[in-house]
């Protein structure tokens, strides 16, 4: 973790929040690097989730909402851990990731008394009257702006039962104890699916669930985590959040330990018939086909982001050889990492050699983007950088593209990340053999 936390910082990944004034603790902000990898991860999730489907509606609701939806969604009464503090040094802790026998802070025994219950939603007011009637929350889950917006979908697009509605954003929890870099923090982003079914059917409820979790599995392997260090744990009654009929958690195995890394919940009518009940909306759904009416049931799958991150991240860190010569290298799957190309002249300061270089460069960049130009040092420092940023191809042009060998004329080299091997390729099949390998 240490050195995947360093790297992160140095490389331009990700770096404290608020650093400069010492941080703020659970905060993060994310760097060049680490916002294309976030960007490219969010953009396939939702090519697979929303462009692809026909039955998926896109979101983007507000973050802050009117309090009474936090009320009737149970997050008010009930968003909470356990909180436990010390009698002698005042440390806070969540009661179930401690032994209580004896401080973890200051070493004293016997000095936790009975935990009370935290609630996690920051709090906040909204216009400039500060009273009880202009409370508002960030929001703790992306989900309830999208089961208050769940009539908006009906009036406006009529889809037929099953359909769902995805949002990508922001989520906001006070966490007694932020930990393990981006894994648990206080400001995250998640990607959720509300997807509503038809609950009379219970075969079609379960074989809906199982396909969503199958599809959770596959965007997993999309972003090119080890299959081997993934978990499907069947959440026992007594540990599911108070909506959920049947949770199934995906844990992976971070540097820190197996921890979860999303989930999938049968929220059942829960939510839809509590923001019904609490604001006199009708939210039920009609059944053409039957002509009745009935509240819809809810299944959920929930990304989140950052530590989906974190799990690409570790997964790719990858150290070749040992000592001064080792080689450290980032495999993220060509699709979604933040830099595709970098090109290089074999030297830089051969006018023949730059121009050509350059004018490649300016065609590929229009092509893919994230193209970056480096004519820095010598070649194999240049490899070392890409590498450590997980580049999966170098392009150098040398003197044989000139036409020194009239046989390599017009041809470059394209060295490959996870290997290190280099092959010729014709600079007039160079962008469909790169579109290729990152397809
Ligand atoms: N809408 C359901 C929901 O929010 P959750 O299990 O509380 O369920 C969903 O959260 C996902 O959000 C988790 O699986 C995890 O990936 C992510 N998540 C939750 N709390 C987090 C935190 N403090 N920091 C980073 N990610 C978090």
């Amino acid at each position: 973790m240490e050195q995947l936390v360093s790297l992160c910082k140095r490389r331009g990944f990700i770096f404290q929040g608020s650093e400069i004034y010492g941080g703020l603790a659970g905060t993060f902000d994310y760097g060049p690097l680490g916002v294309a990898l976030k960007n490219n991860i969010k953009n396939l999730w939702w090519k697979q989730f929303v462009e692809n489907r026909t039955d998926m509606y896109g979101f983007d609701a507000a973050i802050l909402m009117n309090q009474k939806v936090w009320q009737a969604s149970g997050h008010v009464g009930g968003f909470s851990d356990p909180l436990v503090e010390c009698s002698n040094c005042k440390s806070r802790f969540r009661e179930d990731q401690i032994d209580t026998s004896k401080c973890p802070s200051c070493g004293k025994e016997g000095t936790f008394g009975q935990a009370r219950q935290f609630n996690m939603m920051f709090k906040t007011n909204v216009g400039a009257v500060e009273n009880e009637d202009s409370v508002s929350y960030l929001r703790p889950e992306t989900a309830q702006g999208m089961f208050v917006n769940f009539k908006n979908i009906l009036d406006t697009f009529h889809p037929k039962l099953p359909f769902g509605m995805a949002q990508i954003g922001k989520a906001f929890r006070n966490e007694i104890a932020p930990r393990d870099f981006i894994f648990r923090v206080r400001e995250f982003e998640q990607m959720e699916i509300e997807y509503f079914v038809d609950p009379r059917n219970e075969k079609t409820v379960n074989e809906i669930f199982d396909a969503l979790f199958e599809e959770q599995m596959s965007f997993l392997k999309k972003i090119g985590l080890d299959s081997n260090k993934i978990h499907k744990i069947e959440v026992p009654a007594e540990d599911r959040a108070h909506y959920s009929k049947r949770s199934v958690d995906t844990e992976y195995d971070f540097p820190f330990g197996q921890k979860e890394l999303l989930g999938l919940a049968y929220r059942t009518d829960y939510d839809l018939s509590a923001h019904m009940s609490s604001s006199g909306v009708d939210l039920t759904y009609f059944d053409e086909e039957n002509k009745d009416r009935f509240v819809p049931h809810c299944i959920e799958p929930t990304f989140g982001l950052d530590r989906l991150i974190l799990a690409v991240l570790s997964d790719a860190y990858k150290v070749d050889g040992e000592g001064e010569d080792a080689r450290v290298f980032l495999a993220i799957p060509p699709a979604i990492s933040p830099i595709k190309i970098c090109v290089s002249p074999l030297v830089k300061n051969k006018d023949g050699l730059v121009l050509k270089a350059r004018e490649l460069f300016n065609d590929l960049k229009k092509s893919f983007g994230a193209v970056v130009w480096d004519d820095n040092g010598n070649i194999g420092k240049r490899y070392r950088r890409q590498d450590e940023i997980g580049t999966p191809f170098c392009v150098v042009v040398d003197f044989d593209t000139l036409g020194e060998n009239p046989e390599l004329l017009d041809t470059v080299t394209i060295r490959h990340r996870d290997t290190g091997e280099q092959e010729r390729v014709a600079i007039k099949d160079l962008k469909k053999y790169i579109e290729d390998k990152i397809n």
